[in-house]
């Protein structure tokens, strides 16, 4: 009797898998609300999501399609998806909307790891993030009241793709993150395109996009008002281009800051191309920490419109210098090989042209062509330089001070 039963019992149990099977994956796509997604904003829907992707990430379909369907929106709580998965190509459709919860109390949040996240892709290869119009509300508002700027570690990220190649992702809008919105760590070749990212100009921290220990990175065409900087370029990065992206408000699109707390940091191949920033704190940015070590080399700002931006060009290699005794010789992240060309616009600042080197390090084979960079109201703008070497042409304010 007990042979028959479990027979019987592995009959159904293989029917309904074979069910499942039809309901799901005879042409490749995988509709959230068929592993229970309800999608009315408060359901939580992480473990039907989970589902669905464990079931996405194990096929062996070729270019198998997960589906957020349009016109619902999916509460979900901090999640991982988790690769690698069998397929060399892997599709997320988010045609509606996630939102994360909207109070504190309410987020589910391990603490006690070393970052906070909230949706989190990793070691997926060939994964294509088609945003199809879709936004991503990471419910900011009571995380910047409780913790306020300089206690963003106790704040989630909204987005992060780490030990990922051939990323792609685009067309998605990323809301209100509590602190930045998508982060790029330990990845290799991610094109991002056609992302619109926003979050109130007094939000702390809320970069856009944060890249870090990545290589072969690019991200066009996409619009980003943030609180912070609209693109991160951190430690460990190299051949990163950035081409067609409008960003104001916010602190513009900076390499750094690299060394923090006396660490070693390169980044190495920067192209920031036909880029827009409107009333911006900075434009094109270079932080370094005193104290730290390694370089940034080989950083290329080319094509840049300028309307009402308070530092439009600076480098700033004594980055905090308040926790160091300024008195005292540190050492610090080299840079080197910077070039500006084509740079034209409005400053609200006369200071149009900063490079703050560090006294016994500098910068070397600093470049700056064809630039007008003129003060909203008086016209007059100036350079300043310490330390700062390299040469110019074309280029009001004049940089007479680089030697
Ligand atoms: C694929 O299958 C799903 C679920 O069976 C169905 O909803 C969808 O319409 C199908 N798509 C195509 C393109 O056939
Ligand atoms: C998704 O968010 C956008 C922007 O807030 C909104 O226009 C759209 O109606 C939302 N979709 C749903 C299904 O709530
Ligand atoms: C992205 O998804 C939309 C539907 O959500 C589809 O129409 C479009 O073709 C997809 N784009 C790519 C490049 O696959
Ligand atoms: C980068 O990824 C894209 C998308 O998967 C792929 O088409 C392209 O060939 C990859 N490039 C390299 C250099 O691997
Ligand atoms: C990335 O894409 C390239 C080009 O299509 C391919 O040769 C390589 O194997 C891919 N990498 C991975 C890890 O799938
Ligand atoms: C992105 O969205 C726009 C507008 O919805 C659409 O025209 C375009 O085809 C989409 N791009 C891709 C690659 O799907
Ligand atoms: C970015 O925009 C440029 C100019 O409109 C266009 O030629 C290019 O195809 C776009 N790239 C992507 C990946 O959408
Ligand atoms: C990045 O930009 C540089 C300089 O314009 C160019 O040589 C390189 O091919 C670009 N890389 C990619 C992957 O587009
Ligand atoms: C610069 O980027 C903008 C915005 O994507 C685009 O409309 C324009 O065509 C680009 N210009 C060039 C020369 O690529
Ligand atoms: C800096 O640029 C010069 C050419 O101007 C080049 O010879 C040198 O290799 C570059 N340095 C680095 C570290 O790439
Ligand atoms: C440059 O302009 C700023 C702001 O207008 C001013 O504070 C500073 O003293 C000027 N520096 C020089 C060297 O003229
Ligand atoms: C710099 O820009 C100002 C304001 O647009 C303009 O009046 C001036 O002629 C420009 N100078 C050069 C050298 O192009």
């Amino acid at each position: 009797m007990k042979g028959l039963y479990i027979v019987l019992t592995c009959i159904i149990s293989s029917l309904a898998s074979l069910c499942v099977a039809i309901t799901h994956n005879t042409n490749g796509t995988f509709d959230v609300l068929n592993y229970g997604a309800i999608g009315d904003g408060s359901t939580d829907d992480s473990n039907a999501f989970l589902k669905a992707w464990t079931d996405v990430c194990g096929t062996t379909i070729d270019t198998p399609t997960m589906i957020i369907p349009e016109g619902k929106t999916f509460l979900l709580q901090p999640l991982s998806f988790q690769g690698p998965c069998k397929s060399s190509n892997v599709i997320i459709e988010l045609r509606g909307n996630i939102t994360a919860p909207k109070d504190i109390e309410a987020w589910k949040l391990e603490y006690g790891k070393s970052e906070l996240l909230w949706i989190q892709f990793s070691t997926i290869s060939g994964l294509v993030f088609n945003g199809s119009g879709g936004q991503i509300n990471g419910q900011g508002a009571p995380w910047w009241e409780k913790f306020p700027k300089n206690q963003e570690k106790y704040r989630p990220s909204a987005l992060k793709f780490t030990e990922c190649q051939n990323l792609t992702v685009f067309n998605s809008t990323h809301l209100n993150s509590p602190k930045n919105h998508i982060s790029i760590h330990s990845c290799k070749n991610a094109t991002i395109y056609n992302l619109q990212i926003i979050a109130p100009e007094d939000s702390p921290n809320t970069d856009g996009i944060d890249i870090s220990t990545s290589t072969n990175i690019q991200i066009m065409n996409s619009t980003m008002e943030t609180g912070d900087d609209c693109i991160a370029i951190n430690a460990g990065s190299s051949q990163i281009n950035i081409t067609g992206i409008f960003c104001g408000p916010g602190h513009g699109i900076s390499v750094g800051s690299l060394g923090k707390g006396k660490s070693y940091a390169t980044v190495e191949e920067v192209y920031v191309k036909n880029c827009t920033f409107t009333g911006t704190s900075n434009g094109a940015r270079i932080k370094t920490w005193k104290g730290g070590s390694g370089h940034a080399w080989n950083i290329n700002y080319e094509d840049i419109k300028l309307v009402g931006v308070k530092n439009p060009i600076i480098i700033d290699q004594n980055y905090d210098p308040s926790v160091f005794d300024m008195t005292k010789k540190r050492s610090a992240v080299e840079v080197k090989n910077v070039t500006y060309n084509n740079i034209k616009g409005t400053s609200i600042n006369g200071h149009a042209i900063q490079f703050n080197c560090d006294s016994n390090i500098g910068c070397t084979n600093i470049v700056l062509n064809n630039i007008n960079i003129t003060n909203v109201d008086k016209g007059k703008t100036n350079a300043s330089c310490i330390n700062a070497h390299g040469t110019y042409s074309s280029c009001y304010p004049p940089a007479s001070c680089l030697s």
